[in-house]
C-alpha cells in the first residue's frame, strides 16, 4: 500500500470514530473561500482549511468540498472555473485522484448538488463559506477527536515534513550568506525565498528576519530595506511548506563578537541536549521546565546572572530572558492544534507562570514538536528585572553589551519515535553538508 493510501485510510478511520462519537452520519469539509479586503476587489492570499488538506494535497483550491460517509469512497467537489483573469486549478491529478469520487464544478454554488442534503451532517468550515443548506456546525466532540489525533503523523505526513525541512534549510543557508554579504532584512528575506522556492505569500508564516536588536522582538513582523551600519546579528525564523505541511526553523548568526558567539554556543548546546531528550512517555511540560534550568545554568556560566538556576526559575528571572514556550506541535498548521488538550478537548494545564507554552501533552511516537529555546535582551522585560530584588545579581554591563545583538533562538523540528528521536532539521542541514 502506498504511503498516501495508508494515510488516507488512517484519516478515514479517524473520521469514522469521530462521527460515531459525535453522532453524525456524514462529514463535510469545506476548503474555504477566498477573502477580500474591505470594499475592495483585492483578495488576501488563499489558505485552505487544515481539516480539508489533511485528506489530500490541495492547497490552492478554494470552494472545494469533501463529503465522507463511512463505508463509501469520499466525494470531492472540485472547483475549476472557466476564468481568464486567473490561472484556474488544473484538472485533478496525482495519486489521490483515484481514491476520491471527483465531481468538477464551475460554480461554487454547484457543490451542494454533490453533498448529502439530509441526515445528521457534521459540516466543518467557517460561517462565510456556507452554501444554502450547508451551514458549518463544527461539532466540538468531533473536532476535539480529530484535532487530538492530528498530533500523530502518518509516514506520508512525515515524508512531506522532511521535504519541507530541506526546502527551508536551503533558504536558511542562502540567508546566512546574504547576512554575511551585508544585505538588509528585506534583502536577506529575498535570498531566503529564492533559495527555498517560495514567495512571501506561500510561506507557512510571515518570516521573521531580524537584524541586531530587532531579534529581541519575538515575532518581529517587518523587513527593513535599510542596510544597517553594522551587521552584528541575524535571527531568522523562517519555514517552508510542501503539500500543506510546514517547517518552522530558527537560526541565529553573529559577526565574530566573542560574548555573542558564546551566547549562541550556549543556546545551541542546550537546544541539542533538549532535542535529544524527546522520548515517548516524556511530559513536554517537564522538558520546558528543564529548558528553563538549562538556560539558567547558561546565564550563570556566561556571568550574566549570578544566581543558581533553580532560584532563577522560581523568581521568574529565566522568564525575563526566555519569555516564550519551549515549542509546539507542528504539521498542517505551524502551531498545530491540540497542543494542550486531551482527546475530549479538556485543557491539559500549563505550569503556573508559563502562559505561553503551546504544548502540554505527553510525547508519543508519531508526534513532531519544535524545540526552540532562546535567550533575549528585551528592554521592557529587562526594566522589570532592574526594578526587582534580583537586579543585584545581574551583570548589567554584559546585558547592555548583548542588548545590541537582540537575542538568540535556535529551533528544530523533532519527531518522537519509539526509540531515539529523529531531528528532522539537523538531518536536513546534514544532508546539505552544513
Ligand atoms: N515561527 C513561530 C514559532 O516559532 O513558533
Ligand atoms: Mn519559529
Ligand atoms: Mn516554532
Amino acid at each position: 500500500m502506498s504511503a498516501y493510501r495508508e494515510h488516507l485510510s488512517n484519516v478515514m478511520a479517524r473520521a469514522d470514530e469521530a462521527l460515531a462519537r459525535s453522532g453524525h452520519d456524514h462529514l463535510l469539509i469545506a476548503s474555504g473561500i477566498e477573502k477580500y479586503r474591505y470594499l475592495d476587489d483585492m483578495p488576501y492570499p488563499f489558505k485552505p482549511n487544515a481539516p480539508f488538506k489533511h485528506w489530500l494535497p490541495l492547497t490552492r483550491h478554494p470552494h472545494c468540498w469533501i463529503a465522507y460517509t463511512p463505508g463509501n469512497k469520499p466525494v470531492l467537489a472540485y472547483y475549476q472555473p472557466d476564468d481568464y483573469w486567473h490561472v484556474p486549478p488544473t484538472a485533478p491529478s496525482g495519486e489521490w485522484v483515484e481514491h476520491f469520487d471527483v465531481r468538477v464544478i464551475a460554480d461554487p454554488a454547484d457543490a451542494g448538488q454533490h453533498l448529502p442534503a439530509s441526515g445528521r451532517r457534521a459540516i466543518l468550515g467557517e460561517a462565510d463559506g456556507a452554501l444554502p443548506g450547508f451551514e458549518p456546525n463544527n461539532p466540538k466532540v468531533l473536532l476535539d477527536y480529530l484535532h487530538y489525533h492530528r498530533a500523530y503523523k502518518t509516514p506520508y505526513e512525515l515524508g512531506l515534513m522532511r521535504r519541507a525541512q530541506r526546502k527551508a534549510v536551503r533558504g536558511h543557508l542562502a540567508a546566512r550568506e546574504a547576512f554575511r554579504a551585508g544585505a538588509s532584512e528585506a534583502g536577506i528575506n529575498a535570498a531566503y525565498l529564492a533559495a527555498a522556492g517560495h514567495t512571501d505569500n506561500d510561506v507557512p508564516y510571515n518570516n521573521i528576519v531580524a537584524l541586531n536588536q530587532n531579534g529581541a522582538t519575538l515575532h518581529y513582523q517587518y523587513k527593513s530595506d535599510q542596510v544597517p551600519a553594522e551587521h552584528r546579528a541575524l535571527l531568522i525564523d523562517a519555514g517552508a511548506e510542501v503539500d500543506g505541511y510546514a517547517s518552522d526553523i530558527t537560526r541565529t548568526w553573529g559577526n565574530g563578537d566573542g560574548a555573542f558567539a558564546d551566547l549562541i554556543a550556549a543556546v545551541e548546546n542546550e537546544q541539542l541536549a533538549l532535542a535529544g531528550k524527546v522520548r515517548a512517555g516524556l511530559d513536554y511540560r517537564e522538558l520546558h521546565l528543564e529548558c528553563h534550568l538549562r538556560l539558567g545554568t547558561a546565564l550563570q556560566a556566561l556571568g550574566i546572572v549570578a544566581m543558581d538556576p533553580g532560584s532563577m526559575l522560581e523568581t521568574g528571572v529565566t522568564s525575563i530572558f526566555f519569555p516564550h514556550g519551549l515549542g509546539h506541535p507542528i504539521g498542517l498548521q505551524v502551531h498545530d492544534v491540540a497542543g494542550f488538550s486531551d482527546v475530549d478537548g479538556n485543557l491539559i494545564p500549563r505550569p503556573n507562570g508559563h502562559p505561553y507554552l503551546r504544548m502540554t501533552r505527553t510525547l508519543e511516537p508519531g508526534m513532531v514538536v519544535t524545540i526552540e529555546p532562546g535567550l533575549y535582551f528585551i528592554p521592557s522585560l529587562l526594566a522589570k528585572l532592574k526594578a526587582s530584588p534580583q537586579a543585584k545579581s545581574v551583570d548589567w554591563r554584559k546585558v547592555e553589551h548583548l542588548t545590541a545583538f537582540g537575542g538568540v533562538r535556535i529551533e528544530d523540528e523533532v519527531h518522537c519515535t519509539s526509540g531515539a528521536p529523529e531531528n528532522l532539521t539537523r538531518d536536513a542541514f546534514a544532508e546539505l553538508n552544513q
